[in-house]
């Protein structure tokens, strides 16, 4: 099965599969700057929490042209650095990213910089391609007997390097013809579920239902669905989970149906500094992508919208947390230091 290639630096130049255009044209786009870079992870043209982390980390490496002579100063990796910084808040693969990204600056020869940093970009995008594998057989004994899975957004192989994160034990699972059937959400406001999770599930053959967002729990109590697992921003020492708007109300109406409600995420979605989910920064967006999606308007110019992209769900409503290391059953804060010491 051939997964779609997200992203991938060549010739100092970072290329991306446009997703604001999925699924009607496949196309690319191509940054050769830090503020390019910047727009991308701001408009989503990139998305998902590890794939903003790996273009961020390519992105810093731009902010020195190719065809630059001579030896670049540390600052400007430093602006890099604190510029992308500021593209989106929730997902702290992006922190995580740049904060690695930071370390070689700070510790690496001027003149060794440049080589340096896009070795470390690249190591970040190797691993995330590993995470995503090692978190596909972890979790694909979960999904074993499971006939149809639910998932909210996209937590494919375009949020990642590879496979995802959610996705990743189903794509495991349909390399021996086993995959369950999945029923992707169509995700509003920006159908994350209907665009992408649709379009990459079908084009590797695996059988997808696109519902809208208001139907689940009706299929729920019909008995149509056994599972849910979806991908996550950030992840709290407790176990809380943020994750794309919609989600929260789905791990309600899967503990309402007795149903498992499955996390999959890799480690460098924790953020150990944060208790409690409530302290997870929630991006806030434009009041256009509700309001004309498309640019068709849906919405009196007089009401307000609100437009949170992420919300959170308690680590009580979360049966398993599945990682690159293993599987964390019923999170709490004892059970996520435990995964994370035996690392
Ligand atoms: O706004 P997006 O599209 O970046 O939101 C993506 C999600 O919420 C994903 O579920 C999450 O980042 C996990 S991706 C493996």
């Amino acid at each position: 099965m051939t997964a779609p290639e997200t992203l991938r630096f060549e010739n100092h130049r970072l290329i991306l599969i446009d997703q604001t255009k999925l699924p009607g044209e496949l196309t690319e786009l191509v940054c050769t700057s830090v503020a390019q870079t910047h727009d991308a992870i701001r408009r989503l043209v990139v998305r998902g929490a590890p794939a903003i982390g790996i273009a961020a980390a390519y992105g810093v490496c731009l902010a020195v042209p190719a065809d630059e002579t001579g030896t670049p100063g540390r600052s400007r990796y430093i602006d890099a650095i604190e510029s992308l910084a500021t593209s989106r808040p929730t997902a702290v693969n992006l922190f995580w990213a740049l904060d690695r990204m930071r370390q070689i600056v700070d510790s690496t020869p001027e003149a060794e910089l440049k080589d340096a940093l896009v070795a470390e970009a690249t190591r970040i995008h190797e691993e995330d391609r590993q995470m995503c594998h090692a978190i596909g057989r972890n979790g694909a004994p979960l999904l074993a007997d499971v006939q149809t899975v639910l998932t909210h957004c996209n937590a494919g192989g375009l949020a990642t390097s590879t496979w995802g994160t959610a996705l990743a034990p189903i794509y495991h699972l349909h390399q021996t013809g086993d995959a369950p059937k999945v029923i992707a959400d169509e995700t509003r406001p920006l159908l994350q579920g209907g665009r992408l999770t649709a379009w990459e599930l079908s084009q590797a053959g695996v059988d997808v239902t696109v519902i809208t967002d208001s139907m689940s729990g009706s299929l729920m109590r019909l008995g149509k669905i056994q599972a849910v697992i979806v991908g996550a921003d950030r992840i709290t020492a407790r176990g809380d989970v943020a994750n794309k708007i919609g989600t929260y109300p789905v791990a309600v109406l899967a503990k309402h149906h007795g149903l498992p409600f499955y996390v999959a995420a890799p480690t460098n979605t924790f953020d150990l500094q944060l208790d409690c989910g409530d302290d997870i920064p929630i991006e806030q967006r434009g009041r256009e992508e509700v309001a004309a999606p498309h640019g068709v308007r849906i919405v009196p110019d007089a009401a307000d919208v609100l437009n949170p992209a992420f919300d959170v769900t308690p680590a009580e409503l979360v049966t398993a947390i599945i990682t690159e290391r293993g599987v964390i059953k019923q999170p709490s804060r004892d059970a996520v230091a435990e995964h994370f010491a035996n690392a």
